[in-house]
């Protein structure tokens, strides 16, 4: 079988915790799909590292990680030790936009097995294509008369042709191949009125070229609340950054947590290494108590197999979560989706399921 090499990067709080059990369960996929998983794990890109070097990571960190075919990634961040902006941009989103990982694709689907807050959800079974490079994330602005009674603060949201019209392709070209080839576009061009009219205009252009995907859009304000009220209704989702993020928790906590939900930063050109994660950061408020849901993390480790080429692998592992969750046993189940399981416990029988389902 082929040979992948794998950097992992735990980082912070339950991105520790989380890790061994998406390393776990590939390896079982490893072995029993005969591929071999070259892992080289780091340090930076966590608070410890800021503490003693004084930077989330050292300057040649991408020629450290450019070789590699995938990155897997735990969760930054303890607002507690270090603000939140100074450790996200000087790691996770430095990573993102250097690999120009403009895709990040995140699944909702509800589970069986995992208890959705919802009385009648309904099937739930959609995907989040979130621009990740551009848009509301800019570092374009600046204060003046800082610290007085006139301070202005200005950060500008961009987007640039080549940027929306990338991601917005890709979320056509992933409707295309869904059973219900719909494609809902998140807008907000009644009150940002020059970049998310221009967003739609794309979007109803690009729309011509594929006459087989029924759109539409919704502003983020009624967006959000049809996730709730409905959301059976949806099947690929296109955003920008910030709709995007948004969303991306609000599904996965109609579907019962955010704690299952997974997400891959794709360069989809294979130019740069893919980055792999779950969608939750490093919850410092569970952090140390072993009880962290860790199927996100696996759920990351199924689509960077995937992403790989491990077709079948990654089959087995997404059957793996189905199987274990279905089973709906409270000894198993983390907290958050109404169990008292603990993360070694519910991460072991996923593994376990692996290597046999
Ligand atoms: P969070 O996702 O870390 O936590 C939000 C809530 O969900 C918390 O109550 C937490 O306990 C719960 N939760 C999250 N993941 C869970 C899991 N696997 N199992 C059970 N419960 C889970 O979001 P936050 O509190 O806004 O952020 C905490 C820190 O993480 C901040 O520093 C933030 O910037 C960072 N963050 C990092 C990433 C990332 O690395 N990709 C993503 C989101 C937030
Ligand atoms: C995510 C996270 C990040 C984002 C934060 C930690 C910068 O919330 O991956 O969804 O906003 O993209
Ligand atoms: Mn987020």
């Amino acid at each position: 079988g082929k040979t992948y090499k794998i950097a992992v990067i735990p980082g912070d709080g339950i991105g520790q915790e989380v890790m061994p059990c998406g390393l776990a369960s590939l390896r079982a996929a490893a072995s029993r799909f005969n591929f071999t998983l070259d892992i080289t794990s780091f340090d930076f890109a966590s608070c410890d590292y800021f503490d003693k070097h004084g930077t989330m990571m050292p300057p040649d960190w991408v020629e450290i990680l450019r070789p590699f075919d995938a990155i897997y990634f735990g969760a930054v961040g303890d607002p507690a030790r270090h603000p939140d902006h100074i450790t996200l941009w000087g790691s996770l989103l430095q990573m993102r936009r250097q690999f120009d990982q403009y895709v990040n694709l995140r699944p909702c689907r509800l589970v069986k097995g995992v208890p959705s807050p919802l009385k009648d959800p309904g099937e739930i079974d959609f995907w989040i294509v979130r621009e990740n490079t551009e848009g509301e994330y800019s570092e374009v602005g600046g204060k003046i008369f800082e610290g007085t009674e006139r301070e202005v603060v200005i950060q500008e949201t961009v987007m640039t042709r080549i940027g929306v019209d990338r991601i917005l392709k890709y979320a056509f070209d992933l409707a295309r191949t869904t059973k219900r080839k719909k494609l809902t576009s998140a807008t907000k061009s009644n009150g940002i009125k020059i970049t998310m009219p221009y967003w739609d205009s794309r979007f109803h252009l690009m729309a011509k070229d594929y006459p087989e995907v029924k759109t539409e859009q919704f502003h983020i304000d009624i967006l959000s609340a049809h996730f709730v009220a409905k959301p059976s209704h949806f099947d690929v989702v296109v955003g920008s950054n910030l709709h995007g993020d948004i969303l991306s928790d609000l599904g996965p906590a109609v579907t019962g947590t955010i704690g299952i939900a997974p997400s891959g930063n794709i360069n989809p050109e294979g130019k740069w290494p893919s980055l792999f994660e779950p969608v939750h950061g490093s919850a410092p408020d569970i952090m140390g108590k072993g009880i962290a849901n860790p199927v996100g993390m696996i759920w990351a480790g199924q689509m960077m197999l995937l992403h790989l080429g491990e077709k079948e692998a990654a089959e087995a592992m997404l059957r793996a979560i189905d199987t274990v969750l279905g089973r709906a046993d409270g000894n198993v189940l983390t907290p958050d989706m109404k169990g008292k399981g603990t993360t070694q416990k519910l991460g072991d029988a996923i593994a376990e399921a692996v290597a046999t389902v």
